[in-house]
C-alpha cells in the first residue's frame, strides 16, 4: 500500500520503517526538519534497538522517504497514519492540537481529489476523538463525506520504547475501530502481524489504550506499595512477587477483570483492611490499596443513586425496588460483606420499598457469622425476602439483577420492568434488549 505517516517520533519512525520493511511504500511527514533530514539520510531520529539496520535498508530501496510537504506526501497515498504527539495540557487534559492540524492538512489536500483514502489514528486519543474531532474536521477540510471513499479508523499502538521494533512485529493483538471498510484497510496494512485481530467500536479502540496503560501503572504502584510496607515488616517483596506472578489462575489472568458490581465477601475487604492497619501502624501510606476500598464503596453508592434517579424519573410515586441476588457471589448463600447487602441497606435507608430474592438464600438456613452479619445489617431481611422472584419484582419500578441464575433471568424477562439495572453482565441478549435495561458499567 502507499502509506503516508504523520509524526516521525518514537512511534512514527518505528512504524514507518517497519511498514516499509514489510513491502509497503511509506512517506513520512514531520514538522521538524532535523527528523526529516535524518530519516532521509538513513539515520534513525530516535534510539531503538534494531531500527538503524532496518532504516538504512528501506531508505536505500526507496521504500521509505520523508518530507515536510503534506501535498507531496499524499500524492499517491491510500492510507494516512497519524502518529503525532498528544501531550498533557496543564490541567491533565489531552492536547489534540497536533492531531487537529494534521487532519486539517490531510483534508485540504484530499479536497481536490476523489481518490479513496483512509485516515488511521495511531496516537493515543481520548474516547470519542475520532468521531467528534477527527471525522468532522476531515469532512470540513476536504468537503467530502465520510463514507465509502473517505474513511476513518482508530488503531492504537502498543509498542514500548526500548523494544519497539520487536514489539511492532509481535504485538499482543491488533485492535481496530471503525467501519468494516476502514477495518479491512487496516487489516491489509498490518497483514504480517501474527497475533489476533480485534475489530471493535471506535470508542472501544480509543479506550483500550488507556485501559492498558492505566493497568500497567496500577501494577507498578500496587507492587511498590506492597514493597514499601513489606520491607518494614522484614519481608522480601521480591520473593513474594516471584511466587505471586506464578499464579496464572487468579493473579495474572482474566480473573477479576470483568466489569460488574463491587467486590465483597469474607476475605477481600477484611484482608485489605488488615493491610491498611499494618501500614498505619508502620506510618506508611498505601493510597492505591486505600483507594481500592474507597472505589469499591463508590460503586455501591453510584448504583443506589441511579436507583433513586430512576424512581424519581418514574414520577416518584412508585418506590418499589426489587433486588435479585443478595449473596456476595453466585451459587453461595454467604452474605458476609456482600455489596448487595450494603446496597439493600442504603436503599432501605433512603425510604425505598425494597424487596429481595436470592435463589440461594433462605433465612431459616443461615447460621453462625453469616446470620450474625445479616442480622446486624438487615435486621428485617425476613420481611423483605421473597422465595419467589416473581413476587419480589411484582410492580417494581426498578429491578436490580445481581445474579444470572436462569430462573431469575426468565422472571425478569417475563415481567419486563420499567427499569432493569444489570449488576452481573451475563443476563443475555434478551434481557439486554428490554426497553428499560441499563448495565452497571456499560
Ligand atoms: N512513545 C511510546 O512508547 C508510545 C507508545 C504507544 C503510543 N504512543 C502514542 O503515540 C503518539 C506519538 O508518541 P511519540 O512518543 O512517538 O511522540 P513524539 O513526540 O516522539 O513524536 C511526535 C512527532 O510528531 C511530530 N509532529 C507534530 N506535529 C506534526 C505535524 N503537524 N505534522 C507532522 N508531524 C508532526 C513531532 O515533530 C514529533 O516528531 C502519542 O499519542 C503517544 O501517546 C506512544
Amino acid at each position: 500500500m502507499n502509506v503516508t505517516l504523520f509524526g516521525l517520533g518514537y512511534v512514527g519512525s518505528v512504524t514507518a520503517t517497519c511498514l516499509a520493511s514489510r513491502g509497503h511504500h511509506v512517506v513520512g511527514v514531520d514538522t521538524d526538519p532535523g527528523k526529516v533530514a535524518a530519516l532521509n539520510a538513513g539515520v534513525p531520529p530516535v534510539l531503538e534497538a534494531g531500527l538503524d539496520a532496518l532504516l538504512v535498508d528501506v531508505v536505500a530501496r526507496g521504500a521509505l522517504r520523508a518530507t515536510d510537504s503534506v501535498r507531496d506526501a499524499l500524492a499517491d497515498s491510500d492510507v494516512s497514519l497519524i502518529c503525532v504527539g498528544t501531550p498533557s495540557a496543564h490541567n491533565g487534559s489531552t492536547d489534540l492540537r497536533q492531531v487537529e492540524r494534521v487532519v486539517r492538512e490531510i483534508g485540504s489536500v484530499l479536497a481536490g481529489s476523489t481518490r479513496p483514502h483512509t485516515v488511521v489514528v495511531r496516537s493515543t486519543v481520548p474516547p470519542g476523538t475520532v468521531e467528534e474531532v477527527v471525522a468532522p474536521l476531515l469532512e470540513e477540510a476536504s468537503g467530502r463525506r465520510i463514507g465509502d471513499d473517505l474513511q476513518v479508523a482508530m488503531c492504537p499502538e502498543f509498542l514500548r520504547e526500548g523494544t519497539s521494533v520487536a514489539d511492532f512485529f509481535d504485538p499482543p493483538f491488533l485492535v481496530v475501530g471503525g467501519s468494516p471498510g476502514a477495518a479491512a484497510v487496516v487489516r491489509e496494512l498490518f497483514g504480517f502481524v501474527r497475533g489476533p485481530v480485534h475489530e471493535v467500536e471506535l470508542r472501544s479502540a480509543e479506550s483500550l489504550k488507556y485501559a492498558c496503560n492505566a493497568f500497567h501503572a496500577l501494577k507498578v504502584s500496587f507492587t511498590n506499595e506492597l514493597s514499601r510496607l513489606y520491607r518494614l515488616l522484614d519481608v522480601d517483596s521480591r520473593e513474594v512477587m516471584e511466587v505471586f506472578v506464578g499464579d496464572r489462575q487468579l493473579n495474572i489472568s482474566p480473573a477479576y477483570l470483568r466489569p460488574g458490581f463491587a467486590f465483597g465477601g469474607s476475605c477481600l475487604p477484611k484482608d485489605l483492611r488488615s493491610l491498611l492497619h499494618l501500614a498505619r501502624m508502620n506510618c506508611v501510606d498505601l493510597p492505591v490499596l486505600q483507594g481500592a476500598l474507597a472505589s469499591n464503596e463508590m460503586v455501591v453508592r453510584d448504583v443506589a443513586e441511579r436507583v433513586l434517579d430512576a424512581v424519581e424519573s418514574g414520577g416518584g410515586q412508585n418506590r418499589r425496588v426489587a433486588l435479585l441476588g443478595l449473596s456476595f457471589k453466585h451459587n453461595t448463600d454467604d452474605l458476609r460483606e456482600s455489596p448487595n447487602v450494603a446496597l439493600a441497606e442504603m436503599m432501605l435507608g433512603k425510604g425505598l420499598d425494597v424487596r429481595i430474592h436470592d435463589p440461594h438464600v433462605n433465612t431459616a438456613m443461615l447460621t453462625g457469622a453469616n446470620l450474625r452479619y445479616v442480622h446486624a445489617r438487615l435486621p428485617h431481611l425476613q420481611k423483605v425476602l421473597h422465595d419467589d422472584a416473581a413476587d419480589a419484582l411484582r410492580d417494581a419500578q426498578v429491578v436490580l439483577v445481581s445474579t444470572s441464575d436462569p430462573s431469575v433471568v426468565a422472571t425478569v424477562l417475563a415481567a419486563a420492568p420499567p427499569v432493569v439495572i444489570d449488576l452481573d453482565g451475563r443476563l443475555g441478549r434478551s434481557v439486554e434488549s428490554l426497553a428499560g435495561y441499563q448495565g452497571v458499567g456499560w
